[in-house]
């Protein structure tokens, strides 16, 4: 009774027989869009296949996202027209919602889990992961969800945390409420979802991994999933347990992480010897077992690559007590990848003669193209070790209007850049990839230095024939 006067208190309705309820646990950078895309999966008569619920904290930042789903869009910003139309019709055709009320899971009979679980290895000790916040997440699920629900778990973990963390936790609640310790089903499936202009398609259009605690579990997230991704065209995978699916993204993830961070040498090689590693890469590319090859760039960031590798060493040593496995890769990857950015400022140091009371002005502040998503980005980076040497530091993102980690308001035009010394193209917002360099500049002859490719070599010609110096990361001087 009290689950169908809070279902009313949310929807305004009645449930309706038939439609399954979905809660989704956290609704940051993947539960927004995963809610979204649960929310926009349609019956063949068009009619929704679920209600969404998305259940966040209650603090300032969680109330903000609440508030932006009930209100129609979605809490990022994102260029995805397909993201933005979902959830403004999700909205309108009111099956999707969001709260800060834990006893929605009440309501459930599917939670995904989609809250963040953070590691850190300070100068290179043993990677600490503190569950405090996962785990309380996890008891949460076991205190409200009814019987017969199933959980499946996305969030990026160490392996084996599903086995030793959640059905632990869940079991105890379960207890607790006088219930059998398995009235609840548990899953893992790992979200590849990509922010930026395809987010919609990453989740939908995708392939996806999962595994379940039992036989149960794995058919009914293998149900769930196949009603919400187009597996015809992008099949499920399912492995063997949900150690082996959490390991699959870990591993997934440190591969790329490991990709980058050894092209780096070859950017600095490159540099030294006066060569054009996209073109020695490009040449590479053409064998089919080298055509996924990373290029010279920025530096990694976001909330997946720098840390995700570090669930590695930190599975093996909580879990399987094993402090022979080293993960001398991973380790390397994470410490390579941190310090790129100031390898491209090092190289504008030298450039410029120095940075003290140099003017620099960075275009792009956001860890990847087209998001507005500024965690670990490599421009925090570089800013701060700019500013350390004294330079002056001018920002604009046409995504972001408040960087968040540095306090400081970025503007969304672009700046004059008539006093800049260096103008430093960091990330390949489509803004500065179709941005008419010459005109922008006018009279101005500041050093352009290009670290993610975003200038082609028919605008660095252009501008080196009006006179305008331009590098970029991974060329030599003047190529
Ligand atoms: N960002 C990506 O592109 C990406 C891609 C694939 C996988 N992942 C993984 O997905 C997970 C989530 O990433 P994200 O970028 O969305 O993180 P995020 O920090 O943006 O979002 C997590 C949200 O969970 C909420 N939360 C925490 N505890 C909660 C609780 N008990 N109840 C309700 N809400 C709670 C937080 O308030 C936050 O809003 C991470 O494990 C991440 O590694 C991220």
């Amino acid at each position: 009774m009290l689950a169908q006067s809070l279902f009313s208190e949310l929807f305004g309705r009645a449930p309706l027989p038939g439609r399954e309820i979905v809660c989704v646990q956290g609704l940051g950078f993947v539960g927004a869009a995963m809610a979204t895309a649960i929310a926009a999966a349609r019956d063949p008569d068009g009619s929704p296949r679920f209600d969404v619920i998305g259940v966040e904290l209650d603090n300032p930042r969680g109330r903000e996202r609440v508030n932006k789903i009930n209100a129609g869009s979605f809490p990022f910003s994102s260029p995805d027209r397909k993201l933005n139309e979902a959830v403004e019709v999700a909205s309108r055709t009111k099956n999707i919602v969001a709260t800060t009320n834990a006893n929605a899971f009440g309501l459930a009979r599917i939670a995904i889990v989609d809250v963040n679980l953070d590691v850190e290895s300070v100068n290179g000790a043993a990677p600490q992961v503190d569950f405090t916040g996962f785990k309380e997440a996890m008891r949460t699920l076991g205190h409200e969800l009814p019987a017969g629900s199933l959980v499946i778990v996305e969030t990026t973990v160490p392996p084996g945390t599903c086995e030793n963390i959640v059905a632990p936790v869940l079991r105890e609640e379960l207890v607790r409420r006088g219930m059998p310790d398995d009235a609840i089903l548990l899953a893992h499936s790992y979200e590849r979802v990509m922010p930026g202009p395809d987010y919609f398609d990453s989740v939908v259009n995708f392939w996806r991994v999962y595994a379940g605690h039992n036989d149960e579990a794995a058919a009914r997230c293998e149900e769930f999933l196949t009603r919400v991704i187009n597996v015809q065209k992008f099949p499920l995978r399912r492995l063997g347990s949900m150690t082996a699916s959490e390991a699959a993204k870990v591993l997934e993830n440190s591969y790329r992480a490991i990709n980058i961070a050894f092209i780096d040498e070859w950017s600095r090689l490159a540099e030294a010897a006066g060569i054009d590693l996209y073109e020695v890469i490009d040449a590479i590319r053409m064998r089919p077992t080298h055509n996924n090859m990373r290029e010279p760039g920025f530096g990694v960031g976001g909330y997946c690559l720098p840390k995700d590798p570090l669930f590695a060493p930190a599975a093996a040593a909580i879990f399987f007590k094993d402090k022979q496995i080293d993960f001398p890769f991973s380790r390397l990857a994470v410490d390579v990848n941190s310090r790129m950015p100031l390898a491209n400022l090092d190289r504008i140091d030298g450039a410029l003669g120095g940075l003290k009371n140099k003017s620099i002005m960075v275009l792009g502040v956001a860890y990847r193209s087209e998001v507005d998503d500024t965690r670990s980005a490599p421009a925090e980076t570089f800013c701060r070790e700019a500013i350390r040497r004294g330079a002056l530091v001018a920002c604009h993102d046409p995504y972001v209007r408040h960087w968040s980690e540095l306090d400081l308001a970025v503007s969304d035009t672009l700046p004059d850049p008539s006093s800049a010394d260096v103008v430093v193209f960091a990330v390949p917002h489509r803004a500065y990839r179709e941005l008419d360099v010459l005109p922008w500049l006018r009279d101005a002859k500041p050093l352009l230095y290009d670290c993610d490719n975003v200038l082609s070599g028919q605008m660095r010609s252009k501008l080196r024939a009006a006179g305008i110096q331009v590098e970029s990361a991974g060329r030599g001087m003047g190529l």
